[in-house]
């Protein structure tokens, strides 16, 4: 049945605010930090086959912070090389975002940006119209694919993008987090038919290990404060109740017992851990890296 609440994606201007204070009260981008520095740069020393020149690929790269993170890991692994990065982003605001933090970095002039303002599905489109047989040695999505109506469809486009050892990197919830339970609880009330929104990496697995294709996957702890979401009538609690239910206006578009029933489920334990008066969210993330196709 379709629900009856509009997605909080149709107005960016509130999925912004709702997003940078997610940044604020969780610790989702100190954990990729993490990652990027522990991980991924084993993960990106395996890339390129010896190249001068390597072709990457972002995907809803929002204002480009752990982008130019990324980039910066691969410099150290591949100090020679000059770098194509197309971006891809649909929203105006965190694209100029982006290219603000870019012209303040002449360090990055090895790196050409390539800067398309729109879809991940809009620029598959334009590749396969233009007909482009160039290939990509790195390629990431972070936290994007809840927004593509075919998750699996856009992995297997953008992995045949992927050149001779090159990698696919995918960053989303984990299975095992507060959200999975929440969606999988009100995966009906709650997500948009018509985009996969409540997508997990447990998700993302089974479609991999179901089609055959071959990859690495890692967990990463992460927590997010939503003690705010309990007091009523709380602005940012109720950005942030947004941002955990991708609904506009939750708190005043959700029926009551909706609205009674998500936050009686967050404060559970099977989602968070209540702690000095603070009610901590289970936030953790899959990694999942993909290798090229055979
Ligand atoms: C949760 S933010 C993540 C931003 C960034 N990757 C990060 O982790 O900080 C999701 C990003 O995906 C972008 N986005 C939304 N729908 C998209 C689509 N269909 N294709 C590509 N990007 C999309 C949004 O504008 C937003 O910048």
């Amino acid at each position: 049945m379709a629900s009856p609440l509009m997605s909080l994606g149709q107005d960016d201007n509130r999925y912004q605010k709702s997003f940078q204070l997610f940044l604020e009260r969780s610790s989702e981008h100190q954990c990729m930090q993490d990652f990027i520095h522990r991980q991924l740069p084993e993960i990106l020393a395996s890339i390129g086959d010896g190249k001068s020149h390597l072709n990457v690929i972002g995907v809803g790269s929002g204002a480009g912070t752990i982008d130019l993170e990324m980039l910066s890991v691969l410099r150290l692994k591949h100090p020679a090389v000059t770098v194509e990065n197309e971006v891809v982003e649909p929203s105006s605001q965190q694209l100029h975002n982006y290219r603000v933090s870019v012209a303040q970095k002449p360090e990055l002039d090895y790196i050409k940006f390539t800067w398309n303002k729109m879809t991940a599905s809009e620029f598959e489109e334009a590749w396969k119209v233009k007909k482009l047989t160039k290939r990509a040695d790195f390629i990431h999505m972070i936290q994007m694919l809840y927004y593509v109506k075919d998750p699996g469809a856009t992995i297997s486009f953008f992995q045949s993008l992927l050149d001779k050892n090159g990698k696919l990197l995918i960053i989303l919830v984990s299975g095992e987090s507060g959200w999975g339970r929440l969606w999988r609880t009100y995966r009906h009330q709650l997500c948009n038919t018509e985009i996969s929104q409540c997508v997990t990496t447990g998700d993302i697995k089974s479609f991999l290990d179901s089609t055959g294709v071959s990859y690495q996957s890692y967990e990463l702890p992460s927590q997010m404060d939503i003690t705010e979401c309990f007091t009523e009538g709380d602005e940012k609690g109720e950005l942030l109740l947004d941002f955990l239910t991708e609904v506009l206006d939750f708190s005043k578009t959700a029926s009551p017992e909706l609205r009674a029933g998500v936050l009686q489920l967050l404060r559970h334990p099977d989602c968070s851990v209540e702690s000095d008066g603070k009610v901590i969210f289970n936030n953790n993330l899959g990694v999942i890296v993909i290798d090229p196709l055979c």
